[in-house]
């Protein structure tokens, strides 16, 4: 059965029962900024949980695609995913134990054909929290699961929360039989030996956890999730979810372009191309901290596993477009934002590339030495310096390290790193030392902004308002025009809209290089044509904007977020100025 037969089946299957298909959210959760991405179809339900009225009633089921990235470190292996998609169904206050139950052993012997002999499942034991589960273990025998199966297990193992505080509760999971021996006398569901393989959580959500207490929730709630990959992977009898049609296309191309034989670097290059693609569809884009920052790890890690295996860097479009014509199908948003996925991609990688050139000779400097010196391990500073100074990411020198046979010192790097993010966070110049001044993400978005605001205020003030000087930090810009007035309300309304229009509109942004007098004739604007050389970069905004100018901008003013002015006052003479902000979307 392929991944997209048992999706359908399994929505049409509630859907039966009473259940409401919803949508699944975006991977990028919309009004929460306390996580990074969507880990589990409850996420964006929580508030129903707790009690708030569904538009859609007490019975919902989805298909939620999901990001984990705490074993991004794993992916490689037979079985670690960074992007994986969660089946779930919910009763809010409705059905509980008895009827969840019923209705997944139905599902797995009936819809999915699995024989009862191979499913085994586990209960909470019970502790001083909440009493053991006997009523769980009581409905699985009478839907048909023997005793000798039925296993319990405390908190570790059989109660479920996303994270520190929230909807929680004690939960039942169920495994699959693979067949494989016993890896001793012992060896049970629990067991990570790989003979029972985990297919389905079914959480009953009654209480709350917060500072470590446990208090009854207003409504007794279930929440389920059933992996799509693994239970794939397993139905078509596979040993990795990269056997399964879900891959398979793309790691053949990946096996058939690679000089160098790595299983390990092609999942790696397969698994992180997909969760990428995923995350820019739902509006993701690389920068250097949080979700942006995790972008930007999967793709330079993609990368370097694609130098790795020595395959052609230009080959990258081609196996995006492979990609995406074999997952559209499950997720068209793939092929709705083909273009910019493919673009976000190769920009980041090539950016990407120019930093490891600089940064693998250091690299490598360093590695002499410390041979030199008959030391084989690389301390958290050194680390961070190479961060520092050459944009060299850690994770690819704690990678090129273990290759060299040397040992890492993580826990100082970590330490080090979120320093530094939290400095970056505050604003501080993030400006690579070392000839590689790379420009930051905030700064860059802002210097596009000053392109739009300046044609803004052409429509606003006047086709004579003309670009006097600008400043850009990383927390706002100051734009100097000549004006013979002071802004009224409205017009600075009417500027915030139009920029922000254009932002809305996701205008493309174009750069070319021409002479001098063929810019000025095409009617670019720019603020001091002396200064210019004979050889001139332009940039243009969709059709908004035209400027002789040295960038760096972004792809998209989709990137910039939403544009505020705070501020307008005389600067001098016949000039205005405006102070202003983008904020995040
Ligand atoms: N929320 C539960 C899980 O993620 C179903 O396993």
């Amino acid at each position: 059965m392929k991944a997209i037969e048992i999706r359908n089946k399994y929505l049409k299957f509630f859907e039966k029962h009473g259940h409401k298909v919803i949508p699944s959210s975006p991977l990028i959760p919309e009004n929460d900024p306390s996580v990074l991405f969507t880990t589990a179809g409850m996420q964006p339900l929580v508030p129903y949980l707790l009690g708030q009225k569904h538009p859609e009633g007490t019975r919902l089921t989805d298909y939620q695609k999901c990001v984990r990235t705490n074993d991004i470190d794993e992916v490689g292996d037979n079985r670690h995913l960074t992007f994986f998609e969660m089946l779930g169904n919910w009763s809010l206050g409705d059905y509980f134990k008895e009827e969840s139950i019923q209705m997944s052993y139905d599902f797995l012997t009936t819809e999915l054909g699995i024989p009862a002999e191979k499913i085994y499942v586990t209960c909470f034991a019970g502790d001083e929290d909440c009493p053991k589960d006997e009523l769980t273990a009581s409905c699985w025998e009478k839907a048909g699961i023997s005793k000798d199966r039925i296993y319990f297990y405390g908190k570790e193992d059989n109660w479920w929360i996303a994270g520190e505080e929230g909807p929680c509760g004690p939960d039942t999971e169920m495994f699959y039989d693979t067949g494989k021996p016993k890896c001793s006398p012992d060896c049970q569901p629990s067991c990570d030996c790989g003979k029972y393989v985990e297919i389905w959580n079914n959480v009953f959500m009654e209480y709350y956890k917060k500072d470590g207490k446990y208090t009854k929730l207003i409504q007794k709630n279930v929440d389920t999730g059933l992996g799509l990959e693994r239970m794939t992977m397993l139905l078509q009898g596979k040993e990795t979810p990269f056997d399964t049609e879900l891959f398979k296309g793309v790691m053949d191309k990946l096996k058939e372009l690679a000089k160098v034989d790595d299983i390990a670097s092609i999942r790696i290059v397969a698994e992180h191309m997909r969760s990428s693609m995923m995350i820019i569809a739902d509006g993701g884009r690389p920068s250097n901290i949080d979700r942006g920052y995790i972008l930007r790890r999967l793709i330079r890690r993609m990368t370097r596993h694609l130098n790795k295996l020595q395959i052609d860097l230009n080959e990258l479009p081609n196996l995006l477009d492979l990609n995406i014509d074999i997952l559209k199908e499950m997720y068209p948003e793939l092929n709705e934002h083909r273009q910019e996925i493919k673009e976000v991609i190769t920009t980041e990688k090539d950016k990407f590339m120019k930093t490891l050139n600089n940064g693998e000779r250091e690299f490598n400097k360093v590695i002499n030495r410390l041979k030199s010196q008959g030391i084989n391990k690389i301390d958290g500073k050194t680390i961070f310096n190479l961060y520092e100074t050459y944009g060299f990411p850690p994770e690819v020198t704690k990678d090129l390290a273990t290759e060299n046979g040397f040992s890492v010192d993580l826990s100082e790097v970590d330490k080090l790193f979120k320093e530094h993010q939290e400095k970056s966070r505050m604003g501080s110049d993030q400006k690579f030392k070392g000839g590689l001044a790379e420009q930051n993400d905030k700064t860059i978005a802002y210097h596009t902004a000053t392109h739009l605001l300046n044609a803004a205020l052409k429509k606003v003030v006047g086709e004579n308002s003309h670009q006097r000087g600008s400043n850009i930090t990383a927390e706002r810009m100051r734009f100097d025009f000549n004006c013979d007035h002071k802004l009224t309300d409205e017009e600075k309304q009417k500027v915030e809209e139009i920029v922000n229009e254009w932002i809305k509109e996701d205008l493309p942004v174009t750069v070319e290089t021409m002479k001098k007098e063929d810019a000025l004739k095409s009617g670019a604007e720019c603020m001091f044509i002396e200064k210019y050389p004979d050889e001139v970069t332009v940039y243009t905004i969709g059709n908004v904007s035209k400027e002789l100018c040295g960038g760096p901008h972004v792809k998209h003013t989709g990137e910039l977020g939403h544009f505020k002015i705070v501020k307008e006052e005389a600067s001098s003479q016949g000039v205005r100025r405006i102070k202003a902000i983008l904020e995040d979307k």
